[in-house]
């Protein structure tokens, strides 16, 4: 490609960019039920992962470093994804199938987006601990992950 047509397809791509960065975040999803959906995909697969490192924490699975780094930084990629996917109007009992989702997330948003959060900094502290290869570490960041966890799932989560 010659530097003229790059930089017309680059022309070409900016208002799209634009466009895509302007639309709000229900515009991702063609169905509510699609949000919904895509959120308990990307927390059952932090679920399955929480559930390896805790494996090895508790003795199940020998103490491997490589797979630790691998888990904790899968971890780390998927706690950053399901926030995007709680659009207005997507609460428990407005969208068909399983919905565990409070209300109380959209009217106390500010104390939602603050657990995710803090769940978020515990996952960058878990990363440290799993690259330290220290076992005594890792036991540690994953019982303060879990903690923040359970923290939101017990304002925000139905029971
Ligand atoms: C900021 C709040 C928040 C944090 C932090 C959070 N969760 Fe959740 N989690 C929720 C909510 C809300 C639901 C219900 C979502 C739904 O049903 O649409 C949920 C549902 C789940 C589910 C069930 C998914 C399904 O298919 O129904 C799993 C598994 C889960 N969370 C695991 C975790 C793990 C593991 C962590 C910590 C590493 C975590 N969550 C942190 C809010 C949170």
């Amino acid at each position: 490609m010659n530097t003229q047509s790059l930089r017309i397809s680059i022309k070409a791509l900016i208002p799209a960019l634009a466009l895509s960065l302007a639309t709000p975040a229900m515009a991702q999803f063609a169905k509510p039920e699609d949000a919904v959906k895509y959120r308990q995909s990307a927390l059952t697969l932090m679920g399955a992962h929480m559930g390896r490192l805790a494996a090895v924490v508790k003795g199940e699975v020998p103490y491997n470093k490589e797979d630790v780094v691998r888990n904790a930084a899968i971890i780390s990629t998927l706690s950053s994804m399901p926030w995007q996917a709680f659009p207005a109007g997507t609460e428990s009992g407005k969208t068909p199938g399983k919905n565990d989702a409070l209300p109380v997330i959209w009217t106390e948003n500010a104390k939602f987006k603050s657990a995710a959060d803090k769940m978020q900094a515990a996952v960058a502290e878990l990363n440290t601990a799993a690259q330290s290869g220290n076992p005594e570490n890792l036991k540690k960041a994953l019982g303060a992950t879990s903690q923040t966890c359970k923290a939101c799932h017990d304002d925000f989560r139905k029971k």
